[in-house]
C-alpha cells in the first residue's frame, strides 16, 4: 500500500496511507501523541506502580520506530533497564524511515534511530547497556508469547480501517502475553474496543487523551 509523508501538528512527521485515509499517528502531533499515550500513561505509569526498574515492553506495530526511540531516550535519562520487542508485519523501507525527522525534533543523534531500524529481525540486539531491542516480523495474530511482558504499546491502525485488530481474539492474545499486573495502553477510546478488552479480563480505565483526542484507554491484567 502506498505511504506518503505528512507533517503533524507538532512538526513531527508521520506516514499517510491515501487508500485508507489513515495515518501512523495523530495529525495533531505524532511525538505529542506517543509521549502522552505510551510514555506517560504507559511507561511512567507502570514503573510508578511497580517496585522495579526493569521492564519488558511489547509494541504492537513497530512502524516508524518512534515509540522505540522515545522509550530508548527514557532509558538514557533514568536507571531503567528495558527489553523492547516490536512486532511488525510490513516494515518500512530505508527510503521511508530515512525521511522521518524524529531525531532532529528530539535533538538527539540520528545514529540511534538508524540503529533501531537497521537491527536485524528475530534477534536480540543490545542497543545500549539499558536498552535491548528485538524486532519480530509477523502478524499480531501470530503472537504466541505467554506471561512475558509488563507493558504493551497497542498502536495498531484504527478500528475504522482494521476492525479485526480490535477484537476479543486479538486482545486475548495480548492479555495472555502479559505478566500479572501487566498493562496495555492505546490511543483509542472506541466503545467496542473497550468492551473487547473487558471481555478478555482487562480492568479498563478511560484516561484523558493526547492533543486533539478526548480519551484513551488503559487496561490492566488483574
Ligand atoms: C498505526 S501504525 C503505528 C506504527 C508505530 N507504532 C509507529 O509509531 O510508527 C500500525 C502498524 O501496524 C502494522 N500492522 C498493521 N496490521 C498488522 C498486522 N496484522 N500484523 C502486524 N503488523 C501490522 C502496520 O504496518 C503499522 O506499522
Amino acid at each position: 500500500m502506498k505511504r506518503t509523508l505528512l507533517k503533524t501538528g507538532d512538526g513531527s512527521y508521520t506516514l499517510h496511507i491515501p487508500e485508507w485515509d489513515e495515518q501512523y499517528h495523530s495529525k495533531h502531533g505524532a511525538i505529542a501523541e506517543a509521549l502522552h499515550v505510551f510514555i506517560k500513561e504507559g511507561l511512567y505509569h507502570w514503573l510508578s506502580e511497580n517496585a522495579t526498574s526493569k521492564i519488558s515492553i511489547l509494541e504492537i506495530g513497530f512502524g516508524t520506530g518512534l515509540n522505540a526511540l522515545l522509550t530508548f531516550l527514557e532509558s538514557e535519562k533514568h536507571s531503567w533497564s528495558i527489553e523492547y520487542t516490536g512486532v511488525e508485519a510490513f516494515p518500512l523501507g530505508e527510503e521511508e524511515y530515512q525521511k522521518m525527522n524524529y531525531s532532529e525534533m528530539l535533538k538527539t543523534s540520528e545514529e540511534v534511530f538508524l540503529k533501531l531500524h537497521n537491527s536485524p529481525w528475530e534477534e536480540n540486539v543490545i542497543v545500549s547497556q539499558k536498552f535491548q531491542l528485538r524486532k519480530e516480523q509477523k502478524l499480531f495474530s501470530d503472537i504466541s508469547a505467554v506471561n512475558n511482558y509488563n507493558l504493551i504499546y497497542f498502536d495498531a491502525f484504527g478500528i475504522r480501517v482494521q476492525p479485526e485488530l480490535w477484537t476479543e481474539d486479538i486482545f486475548a492474545i495480548m492479555y495472555a502475553s502479559l505478566k500479572p499486573k501487566g498493562v496495555l495502553v492505546t490511543y483509542a477510546a472506541n466503545g467496542n474496543a473497550r468492551r473487547a478488552m473487558q471481555a478478555v479480563g482487562f480492568r479498563v480505565e478511560r484516561l484523558p487523551g493526547p492533543p486533539g483526542k478526548k480519551e484513551m484507554l488503559r487496561g490492566t491484567k488483574s
